[in-house]
């Protein structure tokens, strides 16, 4: 089978595109036939070493795939592979163990959900099982214009929170009004303390939960933006220079500071995630896609790397037969 992988962790230019033998899926395990895989930020870190986790050599790289069921021709999705010792999604050919993977809705373009998997999958695993976000609570998504600012706020505005973003200008800041967000900040200045000022004065009462996911924000600054039993939600800034915490301004009012890594989700997380996405791709939720085929996988890991995607998610094709 075609696929991109890497002999041994590194730089993107260790990625290779060519021939690998065909996968042998073990019991409880699918052979799904590849249509599409994402590249995700996390895939950069795997490849890296820069996200320690077990994987085989040589490695598929990626985690997220849509594609059809070797056996029966159906539409499924997963968004598991590439780590914890499993192979990855860049492959013709992959096996999915059968609890992580999903069907996916009728109708839906292929490329447009295989995009929405990750960032959608974080957000709900972020908030419902992570920072228990409730109906009536507020929530603050820094970086609202991005992947999963956008799924943070669908999901919040959907469970009847007050939502409250932050964006890089006018543009910016419609998409997170047109995806649920009642107020957005701007955040257009380099110094993150500009908006959480910002923030300060449009909830003086406080947060319930607090987000960064530009990962720019020490958590320790956030702190004193949350209401009595508020909680940031840690889910960026790998590799970000450390910074103090003051514990007063974190127990006396008991806040807490809550780290997660989608990695680490349970099946049952994951699963209860997809109910969420397919009900959402079904919906229309869309992220804008930008698609490169397989072979350009290299390309693609770069332009992750240097931030360089205009926004747009970054899809490679791997059957030539999705348009
Ligand atoms: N913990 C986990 O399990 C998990 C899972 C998925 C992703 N992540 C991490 O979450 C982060 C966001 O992922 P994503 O896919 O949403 O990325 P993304 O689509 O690139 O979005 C990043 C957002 O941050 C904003 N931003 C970046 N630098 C900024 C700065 N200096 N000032 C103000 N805004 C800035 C961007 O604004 P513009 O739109 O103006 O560029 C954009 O809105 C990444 O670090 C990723 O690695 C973590």
């Amino acid at each position: 089978m075609r696929a991109a992988y890497v002999e041994r962790l590194g730089p993107a230019s260790e990625i290779r595109y060519g021939e690998l033998p065909d996968p042998r899926c073990g019991p409880g395990e699918v052979a799904v036939r590849v249509a599409a895989a994402a590249v995700d930020g996390v895939d950069t870190f795997v490849r890296s070493g820069a996200y320690a986790t077990p994987v085989p050599l040589p490695l598929v790289l990626g985690r997220d795939l849509v594609g059809k069921t070797v056996e029966s021709d159906t539409w499924v999705w997963t968004n598991s592979l590439g780590h914890d010792g499993r192979q990855g999604a860049s492959a013709e050919l992959a096996c999915v163990p059968a609890d992580r993977l999903y069907p996916l809705p009728e109708g839906v373009d292929p490329l447009e959900a295989v995009a929405v998997l990750h960032p959608a999958a974080t957000a709900y695993t972020g908030l419902v099982h992570h920072a228990r976000l409730r109906p009536g609570e507020t929530l603050f998504v820094e970086g609202g214009n991005g992947a999963v600012g956008r799924c943070l706020i669908r999901l919040a505005a959907g469970l009847g929170a007050r939502v409250i973003a932050s964006a890089r200008g006018a543009a910016k800041a419609e998409t997170c009004r047109a995806f649920g967000a009642h107020t957005v900040i701007d955040s257009t200045s380099a110094d993150p303390r500009a908006a959480l000022a910002a923030l300060a004065e449009l909830a003086p009462d406080g947060v319930d939960v607090y987000c960064d996911t530009t990962g720019r924000t020490p958590p320790g600054q956030a702190v004193p933006t949350l209401a009595v039993r508020g909680r940031v939600l840690v889910m960026a800034g790998l590799g970000g220079d450390p910074a103090p915490l003051d514990a007063g301004p974190l127990y006396v009012h008991d806040r807490s500071i809550i780290g997660f890594v989608i990695s680490l989700a349970t099946t049952e997380e994951l699963a209860e995630a997809a109910e969420w996405i397919n009900a959402e791709l079904t919906a229309g939720l869309r992220l804008g896609t930008r698609v490169m085929n397989l072979e350009r996988a290299r390309e693609a890991h770069e332009a992750v790397e240097s931030g360089t995607r205009d926004g747009r998610r970054l899809i490679l094709r791997v059957s030539r037969a999705v348009r």
